[in-house]
């Protein structure tokens, strides 16, 4: 019983492993400086996040909302931080379900615009979150019509500019900055941009092939597998980083899962033949490479 609890125990180890890179460190370190300015006599430090499509954005934020959660557990204030998603094709309505539910304010219906905002400010007066994540602000520009956007747009700005609270504009790569370009006096408000990267491969770039080998060296550490795969050793991390052409989403997607069968299997871990079968199982979407980067033939 003992065992099959802490196999239990391995597998949600290795479904939960969260690698803090210096890249996420940094991060972390402007995220914090963005929560302490919440709600003090000058504006807050609002901040962007933005990065290609599986470079860990939604991860970041919702650990960090989850870490500011864990320190209200005793209050179970469930308002203290909020990550919230900007709605396909972004209406003023959309907008603000979006933060009424992520505040929990009960939403009957549609009043004026204004009035909404009204609202949703005066709670987030009361219930003071530290943080507010807004993702996928690339939303705003999904193929509606530009009096929709526009409407959408300035309703998020008031929002925002009305507000207390340190907010965080999450999005693809440049998304953000284009959203904060259709109004820089609201731009003006945002103190810093992370960028979060996916991995590359460029020969020229030794640093780069280094930062993918750290990472996975990382992660194998953080396994806890019983004997080394050396997954950071040049040949395995350009094998998987063909596998996964570089991007994070689709690279822990396979080495988990390759984890997984590594103790199930008893092999205790991760070789090329395992990452072989999980490629076969897992790994041949429309994006990734065409060829098992991992057989031997
Ligand atoms: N630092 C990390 N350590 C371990 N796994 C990570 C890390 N960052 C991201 N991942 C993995 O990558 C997956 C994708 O990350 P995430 O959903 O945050 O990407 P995203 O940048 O929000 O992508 P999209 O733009 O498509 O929404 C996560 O579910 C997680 O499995
Ligand atoms: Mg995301």
């Amino acid at each position: 019983m003992a065992e099959e609890i802490s196999l239990v125990e391995r597998i949600k180890m290795i479904e939960n492993l969260y690698i803090i890179t210096p890249e996420i460190k940094q991060a972390l370190e402007t995220i914090r400086i963005c929560r302490d300015s919440g709600y003090k006599p000058y504006e807050p430090y609002c901040m962007t996040i933005e990065g290609p499509f599986g470079s860990g954005k939604t991860e970041l934020a919702t650990r960090v909302v989850q870490g500011i959660l864990n320190d209200y557990a005793e209050t179970q204030s469930a308002i203290k931080a909020v990550l919230l998603t900007t709605p396909v094709n972004p209406t003023e309505k959309k907008l603000s379900q979006e933060f009424f539910f992520g505040l929990k304010i009960p939403f009957r219906g549609r009043t004026d615009a204004h009035i909404m905002a009204e609202t949703i400010k005066r709670n987030i007066d009361y219930f003071r979150p530290e943080l507010i994540f807004i993702d996928e602000i690339q939303h705003f520009f999904d193929g509606q019509t530009s009096r929709l956007i526009i409407s959408a747009c300035d309703h998020l700005k008031q929002i925002i500019k009305q507000s207390s609270a340190p907010i965080i504009l999450m999005g693809l790569d440049g998304k953000v900055a284009e959203f904060l370009e259709l109004n820089p006096q609201l731009g003006s408000l945002f103190i810093n941009t992370h960028h979060m990267k996916n991995f590359n491969w460029d020969e020229k770039k030794p640093e780069s092939i280094r930062y993918l080998q750290e990472f996975l060296f990382h992660v194998e550490d953080g396994f806890h597998l019983k004997y080394p795969s050396n997954l950071a050793e040049t040949s395995m991390a350009q094998k998987l980083f063909l596998a996964s052409k570089g991007v994070k989403r689709v690279l822990m997607r396979l080495l988990i899962r390759a984890a997984k069968q590594a103790i199930q299997s008893g092999e205790e871990k991760i070789n090329l033949s395992i990452l072989s079968q999980v490629w076969l199982q897992i790994g041949r979407g429309p994006g990734s490479s065409k060829r098992n980067p991992f057989s031997f033939g």
